[in-house]
């Protein structure tokens, strides 16, 4: 039923950013509506379905603030993602104090904004909507995977700063959102810095924030994730990416709870969760004095290590039919078959993408597939078989220009997707665009 679905308002007054959001949902495959102002959002009727906000801060006239106290007062609530732009500070502030959801600083990151959408949507609504970001939505029924969930259940409702470990595409990001929705913080802000993404030399302000003047391009004051989190998580993603010289400065904030602005005199205190996930092998980093050992121990304090799925193949079968139920009934198909057959190649392949490889070759074989029956071209087991196929999906955690471009040549220069350059070298698609940006490497197509 089409009213059933979820609906994803979008309030900015800037054009540009309303087009850009908008064709970003739609993209995802939810539906939206945009307004230009607070006051038009109020005058339409909404109908009662699953929504979220995407709000802009900084609106004339009716401010994104005073429309989160006018929403406040009528239910059902809705979950407001708050577009923060540099100087917003105190009103970001008051935002947080009422309970929003998210923010995020323009300009805003693809992935972390529809991420955030479909968190919003999915905790706040039934199973049907709980497809992402949820405890309930990790399918698995091997006993490494209930292993972990038994850990997240354990630990999740403690304050202890947990450190999540593993191959990419395991489901890290989604079991630090499960720590968070199951502990007393999940009514506060659920904060994400992927400090791969963000160039080093951004990363302090990006987490502490800065006052105006503090350098050069600091144009206004700036909060960072660090209060933006107050009371709530946050979730430090590729934590082996934060340079060593910055690494003092985090561990303070971890410790003591408290730490300076960039070019601010007066401390702040926040009171924040940490976690934190990383495919690096930080012990080895400290050994190798990549990494500060004491940071490391504090960041130790409850390590998981999320287990790569050729070593919890009994989960392959349930999650290719999750997988497919899901892409079906998005894309409005009825797929109620798998053949045994391949069920049994699914089980064989090596996945050294792990989930998301498998999430996304199911993605592409429910549209590729005419019929009731899934059809799935199984990636070939040996590689070297076919001339396309010989170097794909070699995991490297740091590759080198010449990989990066080898990658991109593989995938016809396509950085994200299933058969992009990100996927084969097991990299985020954020994570090698910023690598792609440090090492002069010009993006050649999308
Ligand atoms: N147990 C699971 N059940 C259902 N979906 C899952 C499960 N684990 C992971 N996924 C899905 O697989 C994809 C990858 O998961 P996630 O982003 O959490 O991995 P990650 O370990 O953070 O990867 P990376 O290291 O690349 O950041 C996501 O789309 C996620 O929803
Ligand atoms: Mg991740």
């Amino acid at each position: 039923m089409v009213d059933a679905e979820p609906m994803v308002y979008v309030v900015d007054d800037d054009q540009s950013v309303r087009e850009g959001v908008a064709g970003l949902i739609r993209s995802a495959g939810l539906r939206t509506r945009t307004f230009a102002s607070g006051e038009e959002f109020l005058a339409t009727p909404r109908p009662c379905v699953p929504s979220c906000l995407v709000l802009d801060v900084n609106l004339p006239g009716l401010s994104g603030l005073d429309l989160q106290q006018e929403l406040a007062k009528t239910p059902p609530p809705v979950p407001i993602i708050f577009l923060t732009g540099h100087g917003d500070i105190p009103m970001t502030v008051r935002a947080v104090k009422a309970g929003a959801a998210n923010f995020l600083t323009k300009p805003v990151d693809d992935e972390a904004l529809l991420n955030s959408i479909r968190h919003c949507i999915a905790s706040r609504w039934g199973d049907d909507f709980r497809s992402d970001g949820t405890a309930e939505s990790m399918v698995g029924e091997s006993p490494a995977f209930q292993e972990i969930l038994r850990a997240v259940r354990v630990v999740a409702p403690t304050d202890a700063a947990v450190l999540i470990q593993g191959e990419t595409g395991t489901g890290k990001e989604l079991v630090a959102r499960a720590i968070h929705d199951l502990s007393s913080r999940r009514t506060r802000p659920f904060v994400m810095v992927n400090c791969a993404a963000i160039p080093a030399t951004l990363l302090e302000s990006e987490l502490f924030g800065h006052e105006k003047g503090s350098f050069t391009g600091a144009i206004a004051q700036k909060i960072g994730r660090f209060e933006m989190a107050h009371q709530g998580t946050l979730f430090l993603d590729e934590i082996g990416e934060i340079p060593l010289e910055l690494q003092p400065k985090l561990l303070r904030a971890l410790q003591e709870q408290e730490f300076e602005r960039l070019g601010g005199a007066r401390t702040t205190r926040v009171d924040v969760r940490i976690v934190a996930a990383t495919n690096r092998d930080l012990r080895q980093m400290v050994d190798e004095g990549k990494y500060r050992g004491d940071l490391y121990y504090r960041l130790h304090v409850f390590p998981l290590t999320v287990p790569p799925l050729r070593e919890r193949r009994e989960d392959i079968p349930l999650l290719t039919r999750y997988f497919t139920q899901r892409y079906a009934k998005k894309m409005n198909r009825a797929i109620d078959e798998i053949p045994p057959g391949t069920i049994e190649a699914l089980m064989k392949h090596n996945w050294p993408g792990n989930i998301r490889e498998l999430q996304h070759l199911v993605e592409r074989s429910v549209i590729l597939s005419p019929g009731r029956v899934l059809q799935i071209a199984v990636p070939d087991a040996a590689p070297g078989t076919s001339p396309a196929m010989r170097v794909p999906f070699v995991r490297d955690e740091n590759p080198d220009r010449e990989k990066i471009l080898e990658a991109l040549r593989l995938s016809g220069g396509i950085v994200g997707g299933a058969e992009g350059a990100a996927a084969r070298l097991g990299l985020r698609r954020t994570t090698l665009q910023s690598r792609m940006k440090k090492l002069g490497i010009a993006r050649q197509y999308g």
